[in-house]
Order: structure tokens, then C-alpha cells, then sequence
């Protein structure tokens, strides 16, 4: 990096001196959301480091994100050229790959009309009102079952092997119309290798930043390549099972969606084919991915919580017992009802922050934030977790307290409150899947609250230590778990 003149009425970036070669790695340590945390109290809300040779801003604090992600999006909604990103989805990922500002919102645009139809489209049975719905209630319904069964026959169980089953379920039957059992071992192997992707995708990867370490051996690195691959084999295989079925008159689900508009667009005279069949139809791998390994997390913690707080289970419960009784299944249109549950999950995005870090940014020009300037091609980090623990912001941060969203009397949540969790970024690059995630959040978590108690086994204490990455997941842990009975008082 050339060492760049400073605009007149600019000042250089503050941050702290770095090692040769390393630059501040080491400062970064195991969990780069406290580092920077803590860093940030000392050289305040835009900062430099250096990871290796590169320079790589950080940026923290509600109003300097929002500053940067929204009122100047165009200037910071580049995705950085990092080695590790190309090998997601071989190099074309819509999130991930440095895919220009024309190309990338032109995906981005169709990812999020595809995922919108898919998910609000009228299902084919009356009782749900859309297929996201009936997906998610079918899920929830057969993995109570898978519960029940494995409670029987091994008196315990890991939360999140079952969990990622059933979300990814969901996610399949949106993209590929189909679903898979829990002891189908193509699904069940692969979206249980989520940790060793996330690991490596996280903010501050040393790979992405030393290129001497490419070369070197690197276990975690073979692994996210090979499950890399795998993924890629399982999309490509059922992507090529759609062309060959593919009827422009029934269209099946968004994989059909996306292959229709590549044809579409080849008899359209006037539309500009700069993009390959192959980025259009690929859209998928990161719908699908985006959508099994986010939200099964944060129903896996969701667990955690309830275990680690049987008063707030309890409370869940008797809401969900009074607002919908224990005769009907929850559904979406229930949310709006169930105040306290919407708190819980708030408190569990905003005190977890499982996904400390936004995906990495990069400056699209030279600009200045805060008075700083920022070159071109500068990498840049947010970081959600220091907003979710700012001191300025919320009371006691460390405690876990899903009533600070609640107004006084308890009856409804506080939107402005709920607006300053920060877990899907903001502004251009902000996340396509927000409202289904939410909504599979709420009626899963609502569904199973209703339905079944959790707890902790004698002898194996909760274990509830992030494990940081892209998503940070707790330790596996093992649980028990009972049906609550219709007439429990
Ligand atoms: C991007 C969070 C669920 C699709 C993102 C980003 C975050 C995020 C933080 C990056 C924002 C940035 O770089 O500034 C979450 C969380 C979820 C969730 C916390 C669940 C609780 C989903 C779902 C889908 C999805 C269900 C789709 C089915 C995407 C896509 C992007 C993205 C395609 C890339 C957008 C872009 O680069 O333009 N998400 N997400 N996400 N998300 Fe999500």
C-alpha cells in the first residue's frame, strides 16, 4: 500500500502502532469483537488497524455506522478481495464476491423478488396463509416428533443437529421444493459442517490477510475449501435436476424462478446480458446458505437461553397460554400479540450478537467518515457487537433482560428500543431475508415454547461460550426435553 497525501481539511486515521508482516493480528486475538471493542473506547467510532500489510478501518458506535451504511451507502457497499470469499460458492457468491456495483444489485435485486414471491406465495392448504408458514409449521411439527424419538431412545440430545434440519427444511422447500428426512445423510452431513464455514468466513481470517499463509498447511482452511465443494456439488446437482424438469408454465420454486429469467431475458432484445446464465442461477447456493446457517443459530441460542433462564421459559409460556391457548398451533399473524416473546427475541440477537461482525465492507471511492479520510479499496469492518454492548446505549448491556424492550406496563414492545439492535447491517448491503427470518424466528421459537419444556441434564452444565466466526455458535450441548402437558398449571 502506497502511503496516500491526506486531503486538505482531513485528518489521518487515529489507531494503534502495528508489528511488521503481522501488523496487529496478534492484538486481535480469539474474539476480535472484544479487541476491537475495547479499541474502540481508545481511539473512538472510525479507527485503523493493519491485518498483515493491509490497512482495515473499524467502525463502531450506532450513529457512525448508520452515517457510513446509509447516508453515504454508495461510498462503503463494496465487498473487500479476500482469499477465503473465493472460494464460496466458486467465486460468485452474491454476498461475498467483489462483484461490481451494477452486476451485484441487479442479483441483489433479483435474490430478494424471488425470495419475496416464494416465501408470501398462498399455500395449498387453506389452514396457512402463505408457504412459509406452512413450511415452518410442518417442521416444527416433525421435529417435535424427531425429539420425542431420540428422548426415547438416548434420554438426551444436541439441539443444533436437530434444529438446522428443520430450518434448512425450510430454505429447501422455498428454493428447491423439496425436503429431507433428519437421518437423510446428504443434508444432515453437510448443514452440520456450518461451524467449520463460519470459522473461517469470520472477520480478521489471518489467511485473508498474510498470503504467505496460504501456502502453508492449514486444517481449518482444507476444511472450509472441502465443504465449500460439497455445498457446491449438492446445489449443482439439484440445479441440473430442474433444467432437465424445467417447464416454463408450472414454475416449481425459486430455482425454477431464476432459470425462467435467464430464458426470459435471452428473447429480450433490450436487456443488457452482462451477466453469465451461471451468476443468475446461482443466486441460489446463497439463498440457500444464508438461510439455514443464520436462523438455525439463532434458534439454537434461543434454546440456550431458555435453558440457562427457566423464569423467562416460564413467562414465554404462560403468554403463549393466554394470548392462543394450548389447543391451536401458533401462526404468523400471532406476533403482533405475543409482546413478551418478541422482547426475548430482541434481547437474544442483541445480547448473543451472534453475528458480531456485518460480512466485510470495502470503500467503493475515496471518501471521508467522521472527518477521517478513507482511500478507496479500504477494508472496513462494523462492528454489531460493540453497538449491541454500548454502554451509551443500554442499560447494564451484559445482562440478558428481554424486558428493557417492554413499555411500563408490560404490554407492548418499545419499536425505537428494538430498532437499535443491530444483527442484519444496514443500509445497501443490509440482509435480503430480514422479514423471514424474523417471521421464522417468532413461529418456530412460539411453536415450540408451546409445545415442549427444555432442560439441563445433572452432570453436563450449559455451556454457553461463543465460538467466534461469520456466526459465533455456543458449544454443543447436550439437553433434555419433555412435552408440556395440555393442562399444565
Ligand atoms: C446479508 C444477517 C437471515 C440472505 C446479511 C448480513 C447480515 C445478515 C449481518 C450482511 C450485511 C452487511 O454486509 O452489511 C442475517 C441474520 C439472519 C439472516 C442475523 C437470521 C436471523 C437471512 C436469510 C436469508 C439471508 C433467511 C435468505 C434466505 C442474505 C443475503 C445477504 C445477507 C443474500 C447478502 C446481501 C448483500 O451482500 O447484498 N445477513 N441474515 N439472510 N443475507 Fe442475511
Amino acid at each position: 500500500h502506497f502511503h496516500r497525501e491526506i486531503p486538505e481539511g482531513l485528518r489521518q486515521l487515529p489507531g494503534p502502532s502495528s508489528l511488521p508482516v503481522i501488523g496487529n493480528l496478534l492484538e486481535l486475538g480469539s474474539k476480535p469483537y472484544l479487541s476491537l471493542t475495547e479499541m474502540s473506547k481508545r481511539y473512538g467510532d472510525v479507527f485503523q488497524i493493519r491485518l498483515g500489510m493491509r490497512p482495515v478501518v473499524i467502525l463502531s458506535g450506532y450513529e457512525t455506522v448508520k452515517q457510513a451504511l446509509t447516508k453515504q451507502g454508495d461510498d462503503f457497499a463494496g465487498r473487500p478481495d479476500l482469499y477465503s470469499f473465493g472460494f464460496i460458492n466458486d467465486g460468485k457468491s452474491l454476498a461475498f464476491s467483489t462483484d461490481k456495483a451494477g452486476v451485484w444489485r441487479a442479483r441483489r435485486k433479483l435474490a430478494y423478488s424471488a425470495l419475496r414471491s416464494f416465501s408470501s406465495l398462498e399455500g395449498k392448504l387453506p389452514e396457512y396463509s402463505c408457504v412459509l408458514e406452512e413450511h415452518i409449521c410442518k417442521e416444527a411439527d416433525s421435529l417435535i416428533k424427531e425429539l420425542q424419538n431420540v428422548m426415547t431412545t438416548e434420554g438426551k440430545f444436541d439441539p443444533f443437529r436437530y434444529i438446522v434440519v428443520s430450518v434448512a427444511n425450510v430454505i429447501c422447500g422455498m428454493c428447491f421444493g423439496r425436503r429431507y428426512g433428519h437421518h437423510d445423510q446428504e443434508l444432515v452431513g453437510l448443514v452440520n459442517l456450518a461451524e467449520d464455514f463460519v470459522k473461517v468466513a469470520g472477520s480478521g481470517n489471518p489467511a485473508d490477510f498474510i498470503p504467505a499463509l496460504q501456502y502453508l498447511p492449514n486444517k481449518s482452511m482444507k476444511k472450509f475449501v472441502n465443504i465449500n465443494n460439497r455445498f457446491n456439488n449438492f446445489v449443482q446437482k439439484i440445479v441440473s435436476e430442474h433444467y432437465a424438469t424445467f417447464d416454463k408454465d408450472n414454475i416449481r420454486d425459486i430455482t425454477d424462478s431464476l432459470i425462467d429469467h435467464c430464458k426470459d431475458r435471452k428473447l429480450d432484445e433490450n436487456s443488457n446480458i452482462q451477466m453469465s446464465d451461471e451468476k443468475v442461477v446461482s443466486i441460489v447456493n446463497d439463498l440457500f446458505g444464508a438461510g439455514f446457517d443464520t436462523i438455525s443459530t439463532a434458534l439454537s441460542w434461543a434454546v440456550m437461553y431458555l435453558v440457562a433462564y427457566p423464569k423467562v421459559e416460564k413467562q414465554l409460556f404462560e403468554e403463549i397460554k393466554e394470548k392462543i391457548g394450548l389447543d391451536r398451533t401458533p401462526v404468523l399473524s400471532d406476533r403482533n400479540n405475543l409482546p413478551l416473546l418478541e422482547s426475548f427475541i430482541l434481547e437474544l440477537f442483541r445480547h448473543s450478537s451472534y453475528l458480531p461482525f456485518t460480512i466485510p465492507h470495502c470503500s467503493t471511492k475515496d471518501t471521508s467518515l467522521n472527518g477521517y479520510f478513507i482511500p478507496k479499496d479500504t477494508c472496513v469492518f462494523i462492528n454489531q457487537w460493540q453497538i449491541n454492548h454500548d454502554e451509551e446505549l443500554w442499560k447494564d448491556p451484559s445482562l440478558f433482560s428481554p424486558d428493557r424492550f417492554l413499555n411500563a406496563d408490560g404490554t407492548e414492545v418499545n419499536k425505537l428500543e428494538g430498532e437499535k439492535v443491530l444483527i442484519f447491517g444496514l443500509g445497501r448491503r443490509r440482509c435480503i431475508g430480514e422479514v423471514i427470518a424474523r417471521n421464522e424466528v417468532f413461529l418456530f421459537l412460539a411453536i415450540i415454547i408451546q409445545k415442549l419444556h427444555f432442560y439441563e441434564l445433572p452432570g453436563e452444565p450449559l455451556d454457553m461460550t461463543p465460538e467466534y466466526g461469520l456466526t459465533m455458535k455456543h458449544k454443543r450441548n447436550c439437553l433434555g426435553v419433555a412435552m408440556r402437558p395440555k393442562d399444565e398449571h
